[in-house]
């Protein structure tokens, strides 16, 4: 295929609320992401991907928008945004926008209009069902922020659709004028300079015709119905009329779609270039836990668990193999959807920074796109949030009562959903050890871990930093053996994760260790002389061919020479 821009593209992710205030209002605004730019420069990032600021009600944290042509004042203002916009690129940054397809804000005007009756023009740019029979809901299907997906119009007998809050109405794209419309937003901030988008939870765009009940269900009872509201056939169709009209006017626009059930081969489909649909896709499929402690009767996802290393790695060079020809999948630990790597599948208390440094080691040499989360390449942790009234996530809510009633401690519930939540990831990021971290003057609008060494300035002192390691990281991923190289997964045990990265006459092995525990790995190769360490992170060592990786360890060891891209002298060392 073509290439394209984004396919070496390392994109950082800044949730705007938690990166910084400039305004000493307890919240992240644009102003504050400006005077962070050369921070972020220093990464060694290419993208920044700005989750939602356009304006809204923040019912969802801006994933209910009211209006999109407009900025946020929590946020800044219009003119902020093209400031933005302008001076990262004037630092080599792109930017892609979070842009939410499949809803609005009940307040947007189109959905206000459309609430007039079903004679308003608007009406048909949502979704309405009638009840089964006067009182009853139009089906059983469950929204993924709880309770039923139907809520009744205040002044009329019809229902609409809600997949997320009730304040969040689906639109219904099998409506020209709203695909109209959508593009005519898209085409707007393209103008403006804007690189691409995050395509908040397009796989939704379609719902089954005739809103089916999911069959033998208990009476009046509602349950998740993703058969019937994800993935369906018509998803690529609005897609790719959607990206082949902005790709005319635009044809480098970057399209990343969040695709959260999508497997391997909907991924596939979904970011086939001969599709014209979107470029790559974020799913949430990587990560399977080991679920046999887990109690069904809750959600799983907000059980804590281990990581199934052995799936984890058939799932990831799966996708390696069969997506890497198309720029490769995307490649992250983290977003604001989920807590953060570091608390659930490192150790915070005793190997903070090996397995910091581990985890991205592990994750962002494979071939793809990294995205990285802001404040992991700090190593920051889970918020500890004290109370269920402080968590904002419906979805947490409603474990918390449901454990409740099942007879769990309110401790033990606080304690999984400090593990699991989403809200636990959305600290604010940690500048300094100055009053909130450096954040902000105010208190933030959520939690702030205030740590001594785990704040940027302490770790741009310090040589050998979690940041700092980062860097280098993030140096090496933009050499070719790590864009353009085949990738090998090597059959290990299941406490290490290692593979290869070929090009030429080079390869680049990339070991990791998974746990608390020494462990060791073997290779005739060690023995050679021509080989160089990359990287390494504590507590490894190498002894003739048997290398040690100490917990949580990883090791980059390059064999072979390729001219384009020589190792550094300096890495020419045999003992890591
Ligand atoms: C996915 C977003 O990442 C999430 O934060 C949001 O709640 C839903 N889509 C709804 O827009």
């Amino acid at each position: 295929m073509s290439e394209k821009w984004w396919q070496e593209a390392i994109v950082y992710q800044v949730y705007p609320r938690s990166f910084q205030d400039s305004n000493g209002d307890g919240v992240g605004d644009l102003r504050g992401v400006i005077q962070r730019l050369d921070y972020i420069q220093s990464l060694g990032v290419s993208v920044i991907w700005l989750n939602p600021i356009f304006v809204s009600p923040q019912i969802d944290n801006g994933y209910d928008v009211s209006n999109y042509y407009a900025i946020d004042p929590l946020f800044g203002t219009i003119e902020d945004a093209e400031e933005l916009i302008e001076k990262a690129h004037q630092y080599g940054l792109k930017v892609i926008f979070d842009f939410v397809l499949n809803h609005t804000s009940d307040q947007h005007p189109w959905f206000q209009e459309a609430l007039k009756g079903p004679d308003n023009p608007y009406r048909d740019y949502y979704l309405w069902a009638d009840g089964k029979t006067a009182g009853q809901l139009p089906n059983n299907w469950a929204s993924f922020f709880g309770g039923t997906v139907w809520e009744k119009e205040p002044a009329g007998n019809q229902y609409y659709f809600h997949l997320f809050a009730k304040e969040m109405p689906d639109l219904n794209w099998n409506n020209p004028e709203v695909q109209l419309s959508m593009l005519d937003i898209a085409t707007f901030w393209m103008d403006k300079g804007v690189d691409g988008f995050r395509l908040d939870a397009f796989i939704h765009m379609d719902k089954e015709a005739g809103y089916p009940d999911v069959p033998n269900i208990v009476d009046g009872q509602i349950v998740l119905a993703e058969e019937y509201y994800a993935n369906l056939p018509k998803v690529n169709h609005y897609m790719k009329n959607f990206a082949q009209a902005l790709r005319k006017q635009y044809p480098d626009v970057f399209l990343v779609g969040e695709a959260a059930s999508a497997n391997i081969d909907l991924a596939v489909n979904y970011s086939d270039p001969l599709n014209e649909a979107c470029d790559a896709v974020i799913t949430f499929r990587y990560f399977s836990e080991d679920d046999t402690k887990k109690d069904v009767r809750l959600p799983l996802t907000m059980q804590s668990g281990k990581l199934d290393l052995k799936a984890f790695k058939a799932t990831m060079s799966e996708w390696q193999d069969r997506l890497g020809d198309f720029g490769g999948p995307t490649l992250y630990w983290n977003n604001h959807d989920m807590a953060r790597a570091v608390s659930r599948f490192g150790d915070v208390i005793h190997y903070r920074d090996n397995s910091s440094k581990m985890l991205a080691t592990l994750m962002y040499l494979q071939k793809g796109i990294p995205f990285i989360l802001n404040g992991e390449e700090i190593g920051m942790k889970n918020l500890e949030i004290p109370t269920i009234d402080k968590f904002e996530a419906p979805e947490a809510k409603g474990f918390y009562e449901k454990a409740l009633a099942l007879g769990y401690s309110k401790e033990h519930i606080l304690r999984e959903l400090n593990a699991t939540s989403k809200d636990a990831s959305r600290g604010v990021m940690q500048w300094d050890d100055s009053v909130f971290a450096g954040f902000s003057t105010s208190p933030p609008w959520s939690g702030v871990n205030q740590e001594a060494d785990y704040h940027v300035a302490a770790q741009e002192a310090d040589e050998k930093s979690i940041l700092n390691y980062y860097r280098k990281l993030l140096n090496y991923k933009q050499t070719p053996l790590f864009t353009k190289g085949s990738f090998k997964l090597i059959e290990t045990n299941d406490q290490l994760y290692c593979y290869e990265r070929t090009l030429g006459k080079q390869t680049a092995l990339v070991c990791c260790n998974f746990t608390d525990q020494p462990v060791f790995f073997e290779d005739e190769r060690f023995t050679e002389e021509n080989f160089t360490v990359l990287l390494t992170n504590d507590f490894n060592s190498l002894e003739g061919k048997l290398g040690k990786l100490g917990p949580y360890g990883a090791a980059v060891l390059v064999f072979g020479t390729d001219e384009e891209n020589e190792p550094h002298e300096e890495n020419r060392i045999s003992v890591f």
